[in-house]
């Protein structure tokens, strides 16, 4: 069973008067475990096909199984739901918040879940321990450099344990050595089974990715597993 399967999604806006298509009948499945790279220029839908998949919105037709549960026709509550579980994001600009420690803005998902102090403290221990920042989680996010708060987030992206990493120009603010740094970091949650899609409009960047899907124009102009020693 594919963990994401699309099926001729179509997504169109209403700009005043003129319809804009952003997506157009686009077909795609990734399985569990994969790293995707989702390239293509400015304006092509990248950004509407990341909304899509992270269930932060839903398609004008065709539709969305996301680990088997149609997504595609849930209302808000439903998909709150269903991203929660399932999806951990992770933005270019890190999104932490200032005033809290590394722990506590890993820990923070746990809280909304629920989870009581203990378990908390151990799973968000892990998190932080996963990407290499353990002698780091007391300092505070202007404590830090740009690939360490980079880091902070995709250990609060993956606290949860979601299915999908969902990480859309995530070196977009880092230069190209601490850019090159969170990619190793992705090979490496990528090699010890997490599925990772990443949204790049760098080169460089998307060779890291096992397979590459380039988006033009509302389609996918190619869709390519890359060789790898
Ligand atoms: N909320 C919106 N309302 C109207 N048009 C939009 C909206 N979001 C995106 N678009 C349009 O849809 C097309 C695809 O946009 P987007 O998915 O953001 O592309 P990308 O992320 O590849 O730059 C563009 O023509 C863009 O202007
Ligand atoms: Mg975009």
């Amino acid at each position: 069973m594919s963990l994401i399967r699309l099926e001729k999604i179509t997504r169109r806006y209403q700009m005043g008067g003129e319809t804009i298509h952003a997506l157009r009948e686009v077909s795609l499945t990734i399985a569990r475990g994969e790293y995707v790279a989702i390239m293509g220029p400015s304006g092509s839908g990248k950004s509407t096909l990341m909304n899509l998949i992270g269930c932060l919105d839903t398609p004008t037709s065709g539709s969305y199984h996301l680990n088997g549960a149609d997504v595609s026709d849930m209302d808000d509550n439903e998909l709150a739901e269903v991203r929660n579980r399932e999806i951990g994001f992770v933005f270019q600009t890190f999104n932490l918040l200032a005033r809290s420690n590394a722990l506590h803005n890993v820990e923070l998902p746990l809280i909304y879940a629920g989870i009581d102090t203990d378990e908390r403290r151990r799973v968000a221990l892990e998190a932080i321990e996963s990407v290499g920042l353990t002698d780091r989680m007391h300092h505070k996010p202007n404590e830090l450099s740009g690939g360490q708060r980079q880091r902070v987030a995709v250990a609060r992206a993956l606290v949860n344990k979601p299915s999908i990493l969902l990480a859309d120009e995530p070196t977009g603010n880092l230069d190209s050595r601490t850019g090159e740094e969170i990619m190793a970091l992705f090979e490496q949650l990528s090699r010890s089974g997490n599925t990772i899609i990443v949204v790049t409009h760098e080169e460089d960047i998307a060779r890291h990715a096992r397979r590459i899907l380039r988006i033009r124009d509302g389609l996918i102009a190619s869709d390519e597993v890359q060789g790898r020693s």
